[in-house]
């Protein structure tokens, strides 16, 4: 069968349920009442101006890991659906992009005020193309030429707006639509945040149209200078207003007679506004929404996949997060131990936020917690904990403050202390604990198999590995011979996440921490004996605990000491044996960023400690 046959199988299919082959058209009488409007005739005394119109183009291809987050932004956005067309293309498909196109399209069907499709079963790779994530000349020619025709359908609608936004951009402001008119440009972008320090602008373009480093670069991306700024370059998200003349010159496919800069559509859009005298802007006065980092031409969409659930993920943390459209099927999660015996995860009962966050964020990763009821510290009385055997290790004071333990950090040591005593009842060899303000670098899980794997084969004896955690000094840590990322830990704070053995949790038992009780994350560095403080090491004559850390570390806390959203429930609580006087810190120094460890992640989590005041 010829790809023809296929497509026109495939508008046939729809034509039951979209209505007709190329398009629908939803409301007639309500496009004839805007078209009068548009004509000049002004609406009828006593009712609000109609909003202008706008086509909605969608292109699509190998776009099921962020379509239904997609659609769900553009239908939430905060605009009458009956004053937007959508013209909407997919082609050269491996996945089901199609099927959820078709399905949302038919849920939308009546709503917007039309609706164009074009669906190509066949063929589903260009013939010069490497694998699905290479730009081939081919892809480019076809692409240029499908935005040419979303560019058509606008003017043919005399849509006074046309929207662009690819399919890895998540509009998630709902005013953004809005926002973008009000600037009266004639061509916006809204600017995107993703993981890194990509954006979909550039600042600077060479006289050959690549791209050239400037220093607003960094500036606008970090949200330090803030506004709405001139930009020779921008894609993936924008905004013309076809009612200015000067569009009418613009065009897609072909690229203007005098181009010579690279074959590529979105810098052939660039040349063409450059051509047609008009300025690009870029707007970052708000957060409008996310854009997934691509990948690689040789990568494949499996790691496209895992980049975007990353990209889900730190929208949690950092908001607003990404909704999918409850119109598109969504495939099941599988979740699974990831080969561990058990995954814990502590969380405070009346810490609902940081619990949903937490599970939303381990699905996301198909990973299957135990959640673990944390001790909460705060609802104990000095009685109750003295009668669970608690007392302070004779001298212990906080480091930083004086003061001695608080109720917090009797709760969390009671929680972790729980969880070790488990692993030794049910006898689980690997497991890994986590708390519950965590933020994950990208592929968890393939470098957490990797790890156990390297682990297995190198026959290493080990009782705890940090995934995250602060090193206290900054000597150098010797690495592990034949287990990659992995370095014997020297003093560290913090029990964010750790993969700990059977033997491990039977030896922190063994120790009866409790009657010699100081916050966990000191105790640790003790059973280690890399604590310097030989006044506490006194107290515990075993230390041959044999603890490692990632490195480059896998998890990180969500919020540092003095940001905005930072709580803490072990720091800020009462003193242990004191009900009545709260502590008087806004936060520990432990808790305060460490410069030295952020961003030494592969896939560079630097941009925080550059956009984030350093305190
Ligand atoms: C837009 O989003 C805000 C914040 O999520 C929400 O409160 C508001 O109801 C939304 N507005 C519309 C019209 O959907
Ligand atoms: C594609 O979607 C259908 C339901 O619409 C589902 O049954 C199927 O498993 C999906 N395939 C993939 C590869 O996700
Ligand atoms: C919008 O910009 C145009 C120039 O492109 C100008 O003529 C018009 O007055 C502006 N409209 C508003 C409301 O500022
Ligand atoms: C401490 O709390 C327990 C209940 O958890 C209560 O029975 C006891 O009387 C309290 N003790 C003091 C000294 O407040």
């Amino acid at each position: 069968m010829s790809a023809a046959a296929v497509a026109l199988l495939v508008r046939c299919a729809l034509l039951g349920l979209l209505g007709s082959a190329w398009g629908v058209s939803s409301a007639p009488e309500e496009e004839e009442k805007a078209a009068a409007g548009a004509g000049g005739g002004g609406p009828p005394a006593g009712q609000p101006p109609e909003l202008p119109t706008v086509a909605l183009a969608i292109l699509a291809r190998n776009a099921q890991h962020s379509l239904p987050y997609h659609l769900g932004a553009l239908e939430r956005l905060d605009y009458p659906k009956e004053r937007i067309s959508i013209w909407c293309v997919t082609d050269h498909n491996v996945d089901n992009t199609t099927e959820i196109l078709r399905e949302w399209l038919t849920a939308m069907e009546g709503h917007y005020r039309h609706i164009e499709w074009r669906a190509e079963d066949e063929p589903s790779s260009y013939a010069d193309e490497l694998g699905p994530k290479h730009w081939s000349h081919e892809r480019f020619e076809h692409v240029m030429r499908l935005k040419q025709g979303a560019l058509n359908f606008a003017r043919a609608e005399r849509a006074d707006y046309i929207l662009f936004t690819d399919t890895d951009s998540i509009l998630t402001n709902n005013q953004t639509l809005k926002f973008l008119m009000a600037q009266n440009k004639t061509v916006i972008a809204p600017m995107l945040d993703s993981q890194t320090y990509y954006s979909n602008f550039w600042c600077g373009i060479t006289p050959q149209g690549y791209y050239r480093r400037t220093a607003d670069y960094f500036p606008t991306k970090n949200r330090q200078r803030v506004g709405c700024f001139p930009v020779p370059m921008v894609f993936a998200a924008f905004l013309i207003d076809l009612r200015k003349g000067e569009t009418a010159k613009m065009a897609f496919y072909p690229p203007h007679p005098s181009y010579t800069w690279p074959f590529d559509d979105i810098i052939v859009f660039a040349y063409s506004c450059q051509a047609a005298g008009v300025q690009i802007y870029l707007s970052n006065q708000e957060h409008f929404g996310y854009i997934n980092v691509p990948v690689k031409s040789h990568q494949t969409l499996e790691d496209e996949s895992i980049n975007f659930v990353h990209l889900i993920l730190e929208a949690m943390v950092d908001g607003p997060p990404m909704t999918p459209s409850k119109h598109v099927y969504l495939p099941p999660k599988r979740l699974s131990k990831i080969g561990f015996d058990e995954i814990f995860l502590i969380n405070l009962a009346r810490r609902s936020d940081r619990r949903h966050r937490m599970l939303s964020a381990l699905s996301e990763l198909e990973i299957d917690p135990l959640l673990v009821n944390a001790v909460d510290g705060s609802a104990l009385n000095s009685s109750d904990i003295k009668k669970l055997g608690v007392d302070l290790l004779p001298g212990y004071y906080d480091p930083f403050s004086g003061r001695t333990l608080t109720k917090g950090e009797v709760g969390c040591f009671l929680s972790h202390h729980y969880v070790w005593k488990e692993i030794v009842e049910r006898g689980l060899d690997k497991s890994v604990v986590l708390e519950d303000d965590v933020r994950f670098q990208p592929y968890l899980k393939k470098r957490l198999l990797r790890l156990m794997d390297d682990l297995e084969r190198a026959q290493l004896d080990w009782d705890l590995i940090y995934l995250g955690r602060k090193q206290v000094n900054s000597e150098d840590e010797e690495p592990v011979e034949d287990v990659r990322n992995l370095v014997v830990a020297e003093y560290s704070y913090w029990t964010l996440a750790y993969v700990i053995s059977r033997q491990g949790a039977q030896k922190l038992i063994d120790a009866q921490p409790l009657s010699k009780i100081l916050p966990v994350d000191e105790f640790l560095p003790i059973m280690y004996d890399k604590h310097p403080n030989w006044d506490y090491k006194k107290y515990f004559p075993t230390r041959d605990l044999q603890v490692y850390s990632v490195r480059p570390l896998l998890a990180y806390p969500t919020h540092y000491t003095g940001e905005a959203k930072w709580m803490s429930d072990t720091e800020t609580s009462t003193i242990w044996d004191d009900d009545s006087h709260k502590t008087e810190w806004s936060g520990s120094q432990k808790t305060l960023k460490d410069a030295r460890t952020i961003g030494s992640g592969t896939t560079g989590h630097s941009f925080r400690s550059a956009s984030r005041d350093e305190l």
